[in-house]
């Protein structure tokens, strides 16, 4: 589906979610350009990527930095000329009741899941203008739909992606620019494991539990489906999408309460 894409992915060397954007977009033969705070993780990827035949370069970048996001799209653009695509998925989250929540953790999560989402939509549009063509598309939550105790800072943080989103694409689709966010559900991965095991000891039977009670689908979803849902968004089989918020959550936003 992105044959001769080239394709940013912030946070793309995750252990979740932004591994599953990587291996699914390498695969539908974009060329992934992995924007990355931990290089370990990401040049260990690229060379993964890179001996299977796919195309993928890894780029170290805080995304909560402006300079730093700027410098590293302008040696993006010197060197592939365009970008076709952008996946904001770096991202952290926080578990907190909200009014005990500190300055410091509010301006983290603010900074790198809100405002790292907007400074690298602000860096690659010029460039999209002038292709008069892009597709961005922002990894959101379902806590931008609905949230619950202790995810209220996330949610706040995840309904601005869900805002910027629309406003962005309001603005831009006269530049041929569409711009679309997925809110995941409870997503397999090492840092949902991580999150999981703050309130429970045995994750697995929560995992178990929460797929099947909580869920229209009783399946826990693989990082890789995130992917596919932006492979799409990203290509031109969804050419009359734009400022749409899909969830991919194997049901949990249409249920009221669990089925159990
Ligand atoms: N995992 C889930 O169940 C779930 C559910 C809903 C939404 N999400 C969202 O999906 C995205 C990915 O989450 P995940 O849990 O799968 O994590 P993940 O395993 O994809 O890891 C996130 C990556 O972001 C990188 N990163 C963090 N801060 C960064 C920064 N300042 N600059 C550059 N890179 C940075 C990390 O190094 C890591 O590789 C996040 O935006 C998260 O909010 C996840």
């Amino acid at each position: 589906m992105l044959k001769n894409n080239i394709i940013i992915v912030t946070g793309g060397a995750g252990s979740g979610i932004g591994h599953g954007l990587s291996i699914a977009l390498a695969e539908h033969h974009a060329t992934v350009l992995i924007i990355e705070k931990d290089v370990l993780l990401m040049n260990k990827l690229v060379k993964k990527l890179r001996s299977k035949g796919r195309k993928a370069e890894g780029y170290e970048c805080d995304i909560a930095n402006g300079a730093q996001v700027n410098s590293t799209v302008k040696a993006i653009l010197k060197k592939h000329k365009r970008v076709d695509g952008l996946v904001n998925s770096a991202g952290v989250g926080l578990i907190r009741p909200p009014a005990k929540c500190t300055d410091e953790e509010y301006n983290r999560i603010m900074s790198i899941d809100l405002y790292g989402t907007f400074a690298l939509c602000r860096a690659v549009i010029p460039s999209m203008i002038r292709q008069k063509r892009g597709s961005i598309v922002n990894i959101s939550s379902i806590h931008g739909a609905r949230t619950c105790a202790n995810y209220g800072v996330y949610a706040a943080a995840k309904s601005g992606v869900e805002g910027l989103t629309r406003g962005l694409a309001a603005h831009y689709g006269a530049n041929g620019i569409r711009v679309n966010a997925i809110q995941p559900g409870l997503v397999d991965g090492a840092q949902t494991r991580r999150i999981v095991a703050q309130f429970t000891k045995n994750v697995p039977k929560f995992m178990h539990d929460f797929t099947h009670n909580r869920q229209c689908l009783d399946h826990l979803i693989q990082p890789r489906e995130i992917g596919e849902a932006a492979a799409f968004l990203l290509s031109d089989r969804s050419q009359s999408i734009t400022g749409a918020t899909i969830p991919v959550d194997a049901g949990l936003l249409t249920l009221i309460t669990s089925k159990n």
